[in-house]
């Protein structure tokens, strides 16, 4: 397995992702999307739409970030939405408790010290309250990773939203949020969209859009940021029909990673034994990154929680009413909760490869390849003169203009072609399209596919065709 750093280093020198304002040093827990990393987020979010959009049964929106601040009274972040985190007073630096308890677990089976991480594990898992964290933490003498000392202040909650003003003036009448989640944005508009889309239950309303949480430990690259974005996706039961649907949307999740070309070997699911305040059953995709399993997506039953909620808090009516059969009930909720961001990173490791092949000389040389799934990869089709005259650029240069009217397209002169190969591979991009002698004679030109690394030779009106079709 390589590491995250291959990754990081990669995804830097190819410009799929740079740090935030990386000239003034950065921002914690904020990246910026390069050319590269931009084609594949908008890649990753137009599959995503189109799996769950172009259907009968779900209805897009795109709501604001700043919302009523009653909606996350009503949500419960405004109160619960909190890590639990403790600082160490000598080198004033601020943990997750629950972090710096599962690394220390970490380390000492790092040591083989199986038995004590295990009782820590089980304290860990039961623990109810924030004192049992600081217990946890004194008791088995837990340093600060920083200072090494063991000067702990107590455990409280932080909250995790980033507040902001409406207006002029700062005061708390003018206090909004920045969204935690795009979900609440899709409640709050259950009954707008239900009407003007002509929907009953079973029916779900889509969103993608930025979300934002002050996170105390952000680390692992785009793992865990504080602006993020989510693809979200609630579907409208009728009470007693959540098991079925829940079922199925876990089946629907699953498959459209598998059908993006995620590795099921990399896949695997998590049962939540502790469910939030709203679910009544939960799970998660967890990909295997270099540091471990972690979560992707979640599939959470959110009961009539939220709906009924905003319907206490805003006095306005939540329920569909069925007419016919003289029904009227709060529908129940299937949620299917994914990061972009957090996507895009494990489509990115998922992807990569190294491979050893013969370089031009007849020696070998490591291949590095971006096995993306075609739909995914940020470019699309590559165009290369063999050499730089002989009327070949010019050749070259028209058939890339004309493809670039169909798919994200490359053009190179530079180096040798085995140098240019090896570019593109690095990048993930399917197709290369090469002018040779031939082509000024014939019309034709050579497709070579990344991953065979096999050539074929056609005309070049047949090239887009033969492209659309390897890309559907
Ligand atoms: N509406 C439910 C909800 O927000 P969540 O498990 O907190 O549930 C859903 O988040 C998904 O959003 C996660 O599976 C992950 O992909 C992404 N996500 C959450 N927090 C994130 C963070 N700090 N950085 C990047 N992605 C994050």
């Amino acid at each position: 397995m390589y590491k995250l750093e291959t990754i990081i280093s990669l995804a830097k020198r190819r410009g799929f992702v740079f740090q935030s304002s990386e000239i003034y040093g950065g921002l914690n827990g904020c990246w910026d999307f390069g050319p590269l990393g931009v084609e594949l987020l908008l890649n990753i979010k137009e599959a995503w739409w189109k799996a769950m959009t172009y259907r009968d049964d779900i209805e897009g929106i795109d709501a604001s970030i700043l919302m009523h601040p009653r909606t996350w009274d009503a949500s419960g972040h405004t109160k619960q939405f909190s890590d639990p985190m403790i600082d160490n007073k000598t080198s004033k630096s601020r943990h997750r408790a629950d972090n710096l308890i599962e690394e220390h677990i970490e380390k000492l089976r790092k040591k083989n010290k199986n038995d004590e991480a295990d009782k820590i594990q089980i304290k860990l898992d039961s623990v109810k309250e924030n004192s049992d964290y600081y217990d946890i933490i004194t008791e088995h003498e837990i340093k600060d990773p920083i200072s090494g000392s063991m000067d702990w202040t107590e455990v409280r909650n932080f909250n995790l939203m980033f507040k902001t003003f409406v207006g002029p003036i700062e005061d708390s009448s003018s206090i909004v949020y920045l969204r935690p989640e795009s979900a609440q944005g899709i409640f709050v508009n259950f009954k707008n969209v239900m009407e003007t889309g002509r929907q009953k239950p079973p029916f779900g309303i889509a969103q993608i859009g930025k979300a934002f949480r002050n996170e105390i430990n952000t680390k692992n690259f785009l793992f865990r940021t504080r602006e993020f974005e989510q693809m979200e996706m609630q579907y409208f039961v009728k009470p007693g029909s959540e098991k079925d649907w829940f079922e199925y949307w876990k089946e629907q999740r699953w498959n459209w990673y598998l059908s993006l070309g995620m590795k099921p070997e990399k896949m695997k699911w998590k049962n939540h034994e502790k469910l939030a305040h709203y679910a009544n059953m939960a799970v998660d995709i967890e990909f295997e990154f270099p540091f471990g399993f972690g979560e992707i997506e979640g599939i959470h039953s959110r009961t009539d929680f939220d709906l009924k909620s905003h319907q206490e808090f805003s006095g306005k009516k939540m329920e569909y009413v069925d007419t016919v059969n003289q029904d009227r009930y709060i529908p129940y909720v299937i949620e299917t909760s994914g990061g972009v961001s957090r996507g895009l990173m494990a489509f990115l490791c998922n992807a990569y490869e190294e491979e050893q092949v013969s370089d031009e000389k007849g020696g070998s040389e490591t291949r590095v390849v971006m096995r993306f799934n075609k739909k995914l990869a940020p470019v699309t089709a590559a165009v290369f003169p063999l050499v730089n005259k002989d009327g070949m650029p010019e050749l070259a240069h028209k058939i890339y203009k004309d493809l670039q009217k169909n798919f994200k397209s490359q053009y190179d002169v530079s180096g040798a072609i085995g140098r240019r190969y090896r570019r593109q591979d690095e990048i993930g991009t399917p197709y290369c399209v090469t002018v040779d002698g031939t082509s000024l004679e014939d019309g034709t030109v050579t497709i070579r596919e990344r991953d065979s690394m096999q050539q074929i030779r056609i005309s070049i009106d047949k090239i887009k065709n033969y492209i659309q079709d390897g890309i559907e």
